[in-house]
């Protein structure tokens, strides 16, 4: 499956109306060949709108049934609170969706973080194999204007993870427990799409892509910067400004 490799929309709007039809198309390719389409989810709030959009355009033709959504990373709160990147999901898509229940694969917010974590590592590894060499069909990152993705923030040792695949830790710039998918697993995403929106991301997008290698300052870097062949980005004009097009 060929990717082109970085698309730029005019407005915020048109990119998240392309990143829902993007995600819908390579569900539905995905579909021909496999049993099911699995897809890791990103937090945040630039993802929103497009999982509302995959509601409102695609409830009906997807076969929801065959979808399984994990969380790139889950903030370390109850499913229910505002915070909580499954709440968000469930909001914007799940509610909205005819999808079995055992094919939403949430990471418990609400246990202790390493037990979490540690039950996150646990399931995902019953789901594609101990020894799986991929994983999700398609990883849904985002990056913070720190570029950061997941919740592997700079200068946090989540960053050099290179045996665990979920980790959680303290972050001292949010000040909570995030549980997160480690670089490992990432880079172990059959296919990676960045989603990224807004001026507000446009420096951390260059350093990410252009700039000199530093992951513990850009964490986006450690997926960036990796031999992985599989990257899509979808950007918006605004995030795109310093980038060569
Ligand atoms: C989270 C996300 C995080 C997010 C970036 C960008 O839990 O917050 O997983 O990595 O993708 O912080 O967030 P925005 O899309 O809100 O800018």
């Amino acid at each position: 499956m060929s990717f082109d490799p970085i698309k730029i929309y005019p407005t915020k709007t048109a990119l998240i109306e392309a990143t829902a039809h993007r995600i819908a198309n390579i569900a539905a390719a995905t579909l021909q060949h496999n049993d099911v389409f699995s897809i890791a989810l990103s937090g945040g709030s630039t993802p929103e709108p497009v999982y509302e959009r995959l509601a409102q355009e695609y409830a009906g033709s997807i076969d929801w049934s065959r979808i399984h959504l994990f969380f790139g990373d889950e903030r370390a709160v109850a499913p229910d609170d505002e915070q909580s990147n499954y709440a968000m999901v469930k909001a914007a898509l799940i509610d909205h969706i005819d999808i079995p229940d055992e094919n939403i694969h949430r990471m418990r917010g609400e246990d202790d973080p390493q037990a979490a974590a540690k039950a996150y590592e646990t399931e995902i590894k019953q789901f594609f194999g101990e020894d799986a060499e991929q994983l999700f069909d398609l990883n849904l990152l985002g990056m913070g204007d720190d570029g950061h993705t997941a919740s592997l923030f700079p200068d946090t040792d989540a960053v050099h993870e290179d045996k665990a695949w979920v980790i959680a830790h303290h972050v001292e710039k949010v000040g909570m427990y995030r549980i997160t998918l480690s670089p490992l697993s990432i880079l172990k995403s059959c296919n990676i799409m960045f989603l990224i929106s807004g001026a507000n991301k446009a420096d951390a997008l260059y350093e990410v892509m252009e700039g000199d290698k530093n992951p513990d300052t850009y964490p986006s870097q450690v997926v960036v910067r990796s031999n992985h062949e599989h990257i899509v980005w979808m950007l918006d004009e605004a995030a795109a400004v310093k980038i060569k097009k």
